[in-house]
């Protein structure tokens, strides 16, 4: 079976033709971050016009790439949220369209079970159960992985999500948007022993995260610095903010992991595509004697081969939209 995935969740146009669940045949990927730069963060409706300016140039290049055409497609699959409700319209309704003319099933995919499906393309031999931190710009979660399309939230964020954090203090600082790559550059040039940023631990409350105190303690560190005419080390900051996000992740979901009996963690979302932060888990990993996954970079931010790798288990279960399918910004997990 060959499926025909599309993405359009936040600011990336990405189609994707997946074989038989984790065979890639083609992975096209159109960022926007390019023209999101100038405002310092993703603006929802540039957004959504860019993804309606490029989504059938960025398709037809998908089914060129996989060598197929068309009619040798099984079926369409689409991210349908949560995200930018205007993004997320532009690839539900073109796979809408294809899924009609084509006269192909039409599959409905939840965007982190995309996130955390990337992991069986990248390591075949992964099977559930498994517990997953996906970390992304709008999203921190601590899953368990019970089956291909069995989930269950362990955790989330109760504010900021990771990758917001590291997108806003990466703004503050004047390193640029995207933050995540902005700030482990600026980092690889710190100390991150220098400025000892809070870890909020929630966990009487469970394994939940709070990333907004952090934030504030960076922009409150360097307003208070203003204020006394001292000079700040933008790269001390960077190091010392990464380390306490790195701190908080990774010991959430191995503590999670270890409450719940599991053997296996994995890494998903854009945050994953942190070194430290890979490094860290695996590191935490090995001492509980847990096996460690993670998706290549390319995997881990936005891409149509994970939302193509999640509709084979959507499609499995049954899993199939009309033509009513509509976007749904905050869908839950
Ligand atoms: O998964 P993704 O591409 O989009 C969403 O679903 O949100 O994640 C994007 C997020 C951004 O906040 C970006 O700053 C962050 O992932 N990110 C990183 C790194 N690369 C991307 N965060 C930390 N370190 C990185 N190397
Ligand atoms: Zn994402």
């Amino acid at each position: 079976m060959r499926i025909l995935a599309i993405e359009s969740s936040c600011d990336e146009t990405a189609a994707a033709v997946v074989e038989n669940r984790i065979n890639v045949l083609s992975n096209v990927i159109n960022t926007q971050i390019e023209l999101h730069k100038l405002y310092g963060g993703v603006v929802p409706e540039i957004a959504s016009r860019n993804h309606i300016e490029n989504i059938s140039t960025v398709v037809d290049k998908a089914i060129y790439e996989s060598g197929l055409s068309f009619d040798e497609i099984d079926a369409i699959a689409v991210t349908y949220g949560p995200g930018l409700v205007g993004a997320l319209l532009a690839g539900v309704s073109y796979a809408k369209g294809l899924a009609y003319a084509l006269n192909k099933p039409l599959i409905p995919v939840h965007h982190i079970k995309g996130h955390i499906s990337a992991n069986y393309i990248e390591t075949p031999e992964l099977k559930p159960p498994f517990i997953c931190l996906v970390a992304s710009g709008g999203h921190s979660h601590i899953v368990n992985v019970k089956g291909y399309a069995e989930y269950e939230v362990l955790a989330r964020t109760r504010d900021d999500a990771a990758g917001e954090a590291f997108d806003k203090v990466s703004r503050v600082l004047g390193f640029g948007y995207p933050g995540g790559p902005a700030i482990q550059k600026a980092a690889e040039k710190g100390n991150s022993d220098a400025i000892h940023f809070p870890r909020v631990n929630l966990k009487d409350k469970g394994f939940d995260f709070s990333f907004s105190g952090v934030k504030t303690a960076v922009l409150n560190y360097i307003n208070n610095a203003e204020q006394k005419g001292e000079e700040i080390n933008k790269y001390d900051i960077a190091a010392s903010f990464q380390e306490a996000v790195v701190d908080v992740l990774s010991e959430h979901l191995i503590e999670c992991a270890k409450l719940t009996g599991a053997d296996k963690v994995a890494l998903a979302g854009g945050v994953a595509a942190n070194v430290p932060l890979r490094e860290r888990v695996k590191n935490k990993a090995a001492e509980a004697g847990m096996g460690f996954y993670f998706p290549n970079m390319k995997l881990c931010t936005d891409n149509a081969a994970m939302i193509g790798c999640a509709a084979f288990a959507e499609y499995e279960n049954g899993v199939v939209a009309d033509l009513s399918l509509n976007a749904i910004a905050n869908l839950p997990l």
